[in-house]
């Protein structure tokens, strides 16, 4: 069996084309270019920034956190990604032997359960478009005795052959990636028959506790941020990015489109965050 290194390279560093210069088009090209730009226009937390952007500012966000993005996990959530993690690995059906790819993996937590629990005739993937959570991610599997392969790229461009995979990991990353249908496509392509997607992502919490949630998420996670990372701006764009992410249905909606099957989702610690499940046929 050829290994997913044979058959593509990572994508390695973001480039993206810039837009055509307006000074040098007609009038009519103008407008046609205008139309374009609007079109391509996305969301970066509140902000609506060009596509071809957004990218560029989310590594930002990662490079200028990567070193405390697991304190800050556990500050900003007094441990409870853990809890929502091992939901996320109890759902997997990852065993001996499986093979996992763990998308947008950044500083490795799913990658690190899924490897003990696929174990040495397992294989498990970390991959992340940002080379610094990447590497820190890596490093501190090493650490702890685990040296799985890691590859650096773009959820939207999967460096892995159709079929490969028994099961395909995105924790916290979705909300992040410029054309979310993009990458469920690629994930979808790289599952054998019968493999799961699981998706763990912040969603819509319980309707009365919202003024709560947000109070907290928009007045106090960047109040943390400043204090611990000296970047305040990188949690408000977090704040941000959850409020404009899919609520459960639109997610579900999102993955059925993609072509997954059997899509489920369950609510966690009331619709703080929701993890989908759904299956390749
Ligand atoms: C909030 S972190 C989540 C890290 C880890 N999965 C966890 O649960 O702790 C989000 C990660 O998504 C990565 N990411 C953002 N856009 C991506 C893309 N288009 N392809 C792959 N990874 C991406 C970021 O670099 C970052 O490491």
């Amino acid at each position: 069996m050829r290994s997913p290194c044979d058959f593509g390279t990572t994508n390695g560093v973001l480039g993206y084309d810039a837009y055509p210069s307006q000074d040098r088009a007609s009038p009519a090209e103008s407008v046609r270019n205008a139309d374009q730009t609007m079109q391509n226009q996305t969301h970066f937390g509140f902000e609506q920034v060009a596509e071809s952007d957004k990218a560029q500012r989310v590594a930002g966000v990662f490079d200028s956190v990567f070193r405390r993005y697991d304190l800050m996990n556990d500050l900003m959530s007094g441990g409870l990604h853990r809890l929502w993690k091992a939901f996320t690995i109890d759902r997997s059906g990852v065993r001996e032997g499986s093979r996992v790819l763990d998308v947008a993996g950044g500083t490795g937590d799913l990658s690190l359960a899924f490897a003990r629990r696929a174990g040495k005739s397992g294989r498990v993937w970390l991959t992340d478009i940002n080379g610094a959570m990447l590497s820190h991610g890596r490093d501190r599997l090493a650490d702890q005795g685990f040296f799985l392969p890691a590859a650096q790229c773009d959820a939207e461009r999967l460096p892995f052959p159709a079929g490969y995979f028994d099961c395909v990991s995105v924790a916290f990353g979705l909300r992040n990636m410029t054309h979310k249908d993009r990458a469920l496509a690629e994930m979808f392509r790289v599952l054998r028959p019968g493999g799961r997607l699981l998706v763990l992502e912040f969603s819509r919490v319980w309707k009365p506790l919202a003024p709560f949630y947000d109070f907290y998420s928009f007045k106090i996670i960047p109040r943390i941020g400043k204090l611990v990372t000296r970047d305040e701006a990188s949690y408000r764009y977090l704040a941000e990015s959850i409020h404009v992410h899919p609520d459960q249905e639109e997610m579900r909606a999102m993955m059925e489109q993609a072509g997954f099957e059997n899509v489920e989702y369950f609510n966690l610690t009331m619709g703080v965050v929701a993890l989908h499940r759904g299956f390749k046929f």
